[in-house]
């Protein structure tokens, strides 16, 4: 597959099967991510790779813990309020319980860290695709980055008091084997040729 093919029909993946991907699959995913471009070339961009069930596991149920303490009101963006009411139900699994999940940070008050962690973030998407795997950005570590029991449990693993959570990466087999690579209709990203 080319890049352009691997950059059209890559998709989000929300089923993973159990199965671990070989670690040089893994490898070079991130691989594909540390060598996204980054502002002033600074490198900033930390990736934190997590492969451990039971480390997984506790994640997701400290993650809807967390948020089960949250209130939602029509002004909570969508995707947020949604990942509240889950919590608040209980059981919620925000990583999809994909076998490998990718946390994506970088420097607290560094004015690009957003868009360097994007850069490796969808280089690492397009990669996972390329590799017959799937993949899904995952924000909602991001939403919960001053949550003080969230980064003492990521501290653990390697996440520093200066760094921001800026996002995530679930990644492994899609169910039923390839990744969906249909297209979706482009409703948006609106153009204009001079
Ligand atoms: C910044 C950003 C945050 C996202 N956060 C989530 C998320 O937390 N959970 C999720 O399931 N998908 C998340 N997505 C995936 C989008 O929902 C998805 O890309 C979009 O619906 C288009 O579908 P496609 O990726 O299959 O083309 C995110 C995507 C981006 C770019």
């Amino acid at each position: 597959m080319d890049a352009l093919e691997a950059i059209l029909t890559r998709r989000s993946t929300r089923r993973y099967t159990d199965v671990m991907p070989e670690r040089s699959l893994i490898e070079k995913v991130v691989e594909a991510g540390r060598f996204a471009p980054s502002g002033g070339n600074n490198q900033t961009t930390h990736f934190i790779v997590f492969t451990e069930r039971e480390v997984l596991t506790e994640m997701a149920e400290l993650v809807c813990q967390e948020f089960s303490k949250m209130e939602a009101d029509e002004n909570t963006y969508a995707s947020l309020r949604n990942s509240i009411s889950a919590s608040k139900k209980g059981g919620y699994v925000f990583h999809y319980n994909a076998p490998v999940f990718i946390l994506v940070a970088n420097r607290k008050g560094y004015g690009n860290a957003m868009a360097d962690s994007a850069c490796a973030l969808e280089n690492m998407m397009i990669a996972t695709n390329a590799l017959d795997l799937g993949s899904c950005w995952i924000n909602q570590l991001h939403w919960l980055d001053e949550n003080e029991v969230i980064r003492q449990f990521l501290y653990q693993y390697g996440l520093e008091e200066y760094e921001t959570v800026t996002g995530a990466l679930s990644l492994g087999y899609a169910e039923g084997g390839l990744p969906n690579r249909t297209p979706l209709p482009r409703k948006g990203n609106p153009i204009n040729w001079e």
